[in-house]
Parts: structure tokens; C-alpha cells; sequence
């Protein structure tokens, strides 16, 4: 670790990639369990969370940005990740979130979804590097030293080496770290990581540098260290497999990981529904579902999409209404597995 007041990051310390829909406080918690050693919120607006501080205290509810926060004390280190345009919404957002508690943020510079974009922030940074570098230093000013680093992608249009410029600007400006998920806006996840860009930046940059992109596998992600970078971030990898993290170190100890079965895929799968149950909020969908209950529908089949027996447990799970109908599913589809 390059700062002691910074989240933890060096080959030893895998951390879970910011996941929007995905990476909420019981995922985080069941990837922590499995050796993640820091944790990213899905991505939140800058702006809208303002809104709802102001909301909140004005003793009205609290709206979905102010959610994406949801955190127990188990869930730490956790990084914050904004987006936002404007260098004083972003200032403002993370000030008011470490009054509440909150201590590490990043900045997103790589989203390429529409909604994000027409706002001129995540990937449309990368477009205007100036303003970039404006939103990042606002940042890592409100956060202090140690604290704060950015989430970029290679450029917004293929062909353009944006962040190598850009990257070594935000460390001038006092960016902790830099994560690089080495593609191009445009190109969402078609083709593969550029692993020779991820190099490029280690080498050109003395902060650490976080690999992410196409690590599916314990053994990518060991791989992918020889870029010089300094630790390595999952993301899809870890929807499919919360274990992988645990995979990865056992490989980096020269231990032999464990192979993925339908055991530890059930075991995923309960666990998960059990953090899911207890700790998200009880809201019901319009069905009268608990809203975290339709959510998991969605995922529980990831984990055991290998083994026989999956078509017939989605659909079995379509007409899932409760928490205790979910787990007796899962024990009467996989019977020797939990
Ligand atoms: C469903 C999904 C949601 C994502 N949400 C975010 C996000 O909120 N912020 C962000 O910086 N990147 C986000 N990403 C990108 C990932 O963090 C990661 O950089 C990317 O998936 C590449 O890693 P991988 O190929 O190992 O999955 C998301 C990716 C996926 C698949």
C-alpha cells in the first residue's frame, strides 16, 4: 500500500469492481467473505445523491442514490464511486458522504450508457480532458491525500489513447490510484482487454495502478500482474463465481484453488439470499414480491448456470414468492450440493 490512509491495493488485496445493479451491500459482503479485500458501490450520481441528502433531511425519503449507500461496518474498506460533470457537485457529494462515514471515492470516466454520457459525465469525460481533470482534482482535494482515485477505459472512440494523457494529469492532481478496464467506450465489451495499454500505464505513472477487463479466471488475473500494474479488480468474473477471489490467492500462494462445483455454487447462491434477505430494504415490487427477493430471482441461476438441472430451476424460480421457497428450491434442485 502506497498511502496508509488509503484502501489497501497491491497484488495480495483483490478488490470488487464497481457494479451497476449488482455490486449492493449483500454481493459486496458475500465477496468479501470470499477474500475481496476492498469493495466499490455501484456507480451513483453525484448530483442525485445531493438531492436526497437534501431530501433526507428534510425528514422526506430517502431516493435510490442515497440507497446505493446502504453500508454496515463489515462492508469496509468500501469506495465510493461517483459520476458527475461539475468539479463542485462532485466536491460537494463527497463531502457530505464522509459526513456520514464515508472515507475512499473514485471517480467514473468510463461509462458509456446513454444516460450517463448525455450528462457529460463517465465516458464523456474522456472526450474533454480538461474538464476531466477538473471533476478529479475536486475529488481528491475533498478527499484528501490517499483517498481518491478514478475508473477509466481507454478513450471514448477506437483508435484514441485518451488516458494516457489523462492519467498522468490525475496523478499530478493527487489521484491515489487509477483503475484501467483497457477498451474503448464505444466498444461496451466487444473484443478483448488491452493488455499492452494496462502495461503502458503502469509504466508511465507512479501510483498504483489497478488492472480490470476480461479477468473470468483466478489464473487471467495472476496472468494479467505481469503488466506491471498493481493489483487487480473483478468484475464479471465475481457475478459468476464470488469465489474467485479466494481462487486467486490460493494461486498466488502457490496454493492449488479449488474447483468451481455445483456445492459451492448452491452455497453461493444461499448465502447470498441470506445477506440479500437481511439486509436490503423491505420494499415490495407490484407483484407484493419483496423487491430484493425479484432481484435475486435474477441472479440465483448465474451461480449453477454449469450444472444439470438450471433451465428447470429458473423456471421453477419465476414463480419463487418467498424467501424459504427460494432456499427449499434450491435444496430440492441440488440436493447434494447444500
Ligand atoms: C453489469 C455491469 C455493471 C457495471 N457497472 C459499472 C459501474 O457502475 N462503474 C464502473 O466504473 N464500471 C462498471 N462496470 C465495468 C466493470 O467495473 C469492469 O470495468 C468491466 O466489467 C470490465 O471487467 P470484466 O471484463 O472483468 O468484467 C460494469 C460492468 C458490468 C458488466
Amino acid at each position: 500500500m502506497k498511502n496508509a490512509s488509503g484502501p489497501p491495493i497491491g497484488p495480495g488485496a483483490p478488490w470488487l469492481a464497481p457494479l451497476a445493479g449488482f455490486s449492493d451491500l449483500p454481493f459486496r459482503l458475500l465477496c468479501r467473505e470470499n477474500g475481496a479485500a476492498a469493495a466499490c458501490t455501484e456507480m451513483i450520481s453525484a448530483k442525485g445523491l445531493l438531492r436526497d441528502f437534501k431530501k433526507a433531511a428534510s425528514a422526506g425519503p430517502h431516493g435510490a442514490s442515497a440507497e446505493l449507500l446502504r453500508t454496515v461496518p463489515e462492508d469496509a474498506p468500501l469506495v465510493v464511486q461517483l459520476f458527475g460533470a461539475e468539479p463542485d457537485c462532485i466536491a460537494a457529494a463527497a463531502r457530505e458522504a464522509m459526513g456520514r462515514g464515508f472515507v475512499f471515492f473514485d471517480v467514473n470516466m468510463g461509462c458509456s450508457v446513454p444516460k450517463v454520457i448525455k450528462t457529460g459525465a463517465g465516458a464523456a469525460l474522456l472526450r474533454d480532458p480538461d474538464k476531466a481533470v477538473a471533476v478529479g482534482r475536486a475529488l481528491f482535494r475533498t478527499a484528501g491525500e490517499g483517498r481518491a482515485g478514478c475508473k477509466l477505459r481507454l478513450g471514448p472512440d477506437a483508435g484514441s489513447s485518451a488516458y494516457a494523457d489523462l492519467a498522468r494529469r490525475l496523478e499530478d492532481e493527487g489521484a491515489a490510484w487509477l483503475t484501467l478496464h483497457p477498451r474503448h467506450a464505444r466498444q461496451g465489451f466487444a473484443g478483448s482487454a488491452d493488455c499492452a495499454a494496462l502495461e503502458k500505464l503502469a509504466r508511465s505513472v507512479s501510483i498504483p495502478v489497478l488492472a480490470s477487463g476480461d479477468l473470468f479466471s483466478a489464473e487471467e488475473a495472476v496472468k494479467r500482474l505481469e503488466t506491471g500494474v498493481r493489483g487487480v479488480m473483478f468484475a464479471r468474473g465475481a457475478l459468476a463465481d464470488p469465489g474467485i477471489f479466494r481462487r486467486y490467492l490460493d494461486l498466488l500462494a502457490g496454493r492449488v484453488p479449488e474447483a468451481y462445483t455445483g456445492a459451492a455454487g448452491a452455497a453461493f447462491l444461499l448465502r447470498h439470499a441470506r445477506l440479500a434477505r437481511a439486509l436490503s430494504a423491505e420494499r415490495a415490487g407490484r407483484s407484493g414480491i419483496p423487491c430484493a427477493l425479484l432481484k435475486m430471482r435474477g441472479i440465483a441461476p448465474r451461480y449453477l448456470r454449469a450444472f444439470p438441472g438450471v433451465g428447470r430451476f429458473r423456471a421453477a424460480l419465476a414463480h419463487c414468492a418467498g424467501w424459504d421457497e427460494l432456499n427449499a428450491l434450491t435444496r430440492e434442485f441440488f440436493p447434494d450440493s447444500v
